[in-house]
């Protein structure tokens, strides 16, 4: 299990630079009574991340009360792609609510209207329909949901199976996480559902045997019939890494599933909106899938998902048969629009483009200072990992990685706690909006960290 970053104050050196200010005690006192109470109140889930109490965020700063500033590598989870608290975002959702117009429920509202033929117009031509939803776990089971029905329409109640990859995460509700690929922490779930199966994701690092004749093996040996088959679902890159898939692999997937009448859906809620140097990350691999799922970045801001499709997939559901209730909402429809806008005058899947090959050195440079503890550094665009292992194995090393966002955290980087496989991930992913020198500025403490903490070994 995941522990939680303690609450006893730390006195941090004083810091002052222009992406950075920190100085007195983390947390201060007010702060710790603060998370005492909040801790006291709320369930422990909430509780993994750095004690820090955000006041504002803006471009890639967030700031408390008492003055200090962190750099933001973590886009709040790779949420604000067009930086925190962008003006143009913040006056649409300001103008929308004072119209007022704050809940339309399933009736149309004007934002809706634009935000769908937004999407419609930004996604590849054969993929012509959307459905708002809220969350990225809502997304997934829609996808779900969608991949069965259209098997069973086309191919009777054997076809019904839905593949997925092993280590992925597409959610914690019941389908999401099932079809999700980290085993652990599913006890809760007694009843399987057997028709949901993992292969091996070819990352390359976990995995070396990144050939397509693997999947096509894995279905053999689960006994898995291709012409079964409903579905395929993968995220665009497995967040646990990043790990990509290899552009032959991806294409290979999709010849296959072409020949088995099988749908193709990449989960991109963590890859969309220009995070991969693309404004979708399956550009990357010239594919075009036949559903995808897109959340987190949408709006930068407020909780609004999506679900883009086939017009022959996404109508087999009639009128009131799939909804939502905070599906395209009017504040969130507005703030998603604006984000858009933002990604696209800022030309922000640019930059993400432009500083990849900057992060993309940075993180090797760690990685062979480190080598003996850095198993791997795998970034595309803004997106990165560090893969921290026990020395010389591929055999994760959560406290190592939890030390280091920690150490980062007093130093004013503001990382997310580690992710993926035994919790072994530090994951770089700053708002899209960040400069050359601030990103060298984040890594460079990333750097310092590592030495601070192995000095002497
Ligand atoms: C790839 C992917 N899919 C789905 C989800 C679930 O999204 P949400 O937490 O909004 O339900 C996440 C969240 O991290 C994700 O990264």
């Amino acid at each position: 299990m995941a522990k939680p970053f303690p609450l006893e104050p730390v006195e941090s050196p004083s810091i002052l630079t222009p992406y950075r200010r920190i100085r007195g005690l983390l947390p201060s006192k007010e702060t710790r009574e603060q998370l005492d109470r909040l801790r006291a109140a709320e369930s422990r889930s909430m509780q993994g991340q750095p004690p820090v109490i955000w006041d504002r965020a803006q471009g890639v700063n967030v700031y408390d009360v008492h003055g200090n500033m962190w750099l933001d590598f973590s886009s709040g989870v790779l949420v604000a792609n067009a930086g925190h608290g962008h003006p143009q975002i913040a006056a649409a959702i300001v103008e929308q609510a004072s119209k007022p117009l704050l809940t339309t429920y399933c009736f149309p509202n004007v934002p809706r209207i634009r935000l769908t033929q937004k999407l419609v117009s930004l996604a590849p031509p054969k993929l012509n329909k959307v459905l708002l939803l809220s969350t990225g776990s809502e997304t997934t089971e829609c996808a779900l949901k969608l991949m069965r029905t259209h098997g069973r329409r086309i191919g009777g109640d054997d076809k019904n199976v839905i593949v997925a990859f092993l280590d992925s995460f597409h959610g914690r509700t019941l389908g999401a996480q099932q079809m999700g690929g980290v085993l652990g922490g599913r006890d809760w779930i007694k009843h399987r559902d057997p028709d949901i199966i993992h292969v091996p994701f070819p990352d390359g690092f976990r995995n070396e045997d990144t050939s397509f004749q693997l999947f096509e093996r894995s279905l053999a040996d689960a006994g898995v019939e291709p012409d079964n088959v409903a579905g395929v679902i993968t995220e665009t890159y497995q967040g646990a890494g990043p790990y990509f898939m290899p552009n032959e692999y991806a294409q290979a997937l999709r010849k296959w599933c072409d020949a088995h009448a099988a749908l193709l859906c990449f989960d991109e809620v963590q890859a969309g909106f220009g995070r991969c140097g693309a404004l979708w990350g399956f550009e990357l691999y010239d594919v075009v899938p036949d559903l995808f799922c897109l959340g987190k970045g949408l709006s930068s801001s407020l909780p609004i998902s999506a679900v883009i499709g086939r017009d022959d997939v996404m109508d087999l559901y009639g009128p009131n048969e799939m909804t939502s209730t905070h599906s395209a909402n009017p504040i969130c429809c507005a703030a998603a629009l604006a984000s858009i806008e933002v990604i696209e005058q800022e030309h922000l899947a640019q930059n993400a483009a432009t500083l990849g090959s900057a992060l993309r050195e940075e993180l090797q440079a760690v990685r062979d200072q480190f080598s003996e503890v850095i198993g791997f550094a795998p970034s595309q665009g803004l997106v990165g990992g560090l893969l921290i292992v026990k020395r010389g194995s591929k055999e994760p090393n959560y406290d190592l990685a939890w030390n280091v966002v920690r150490c980062c955290f007093h130093k004013g980087l503001l990382l997310f706690a580690p992710v993926g496989v035994g919790g072994g991930c530090i994951k770089i992913a700053p708002p899209l909006c960040i400069d050359e020198a601030a990103l060298r500025e984040g890594c460079t403490v990333i750097k310092d960290a590592f030495q601070e903490l192995l000095r002497g070994d």
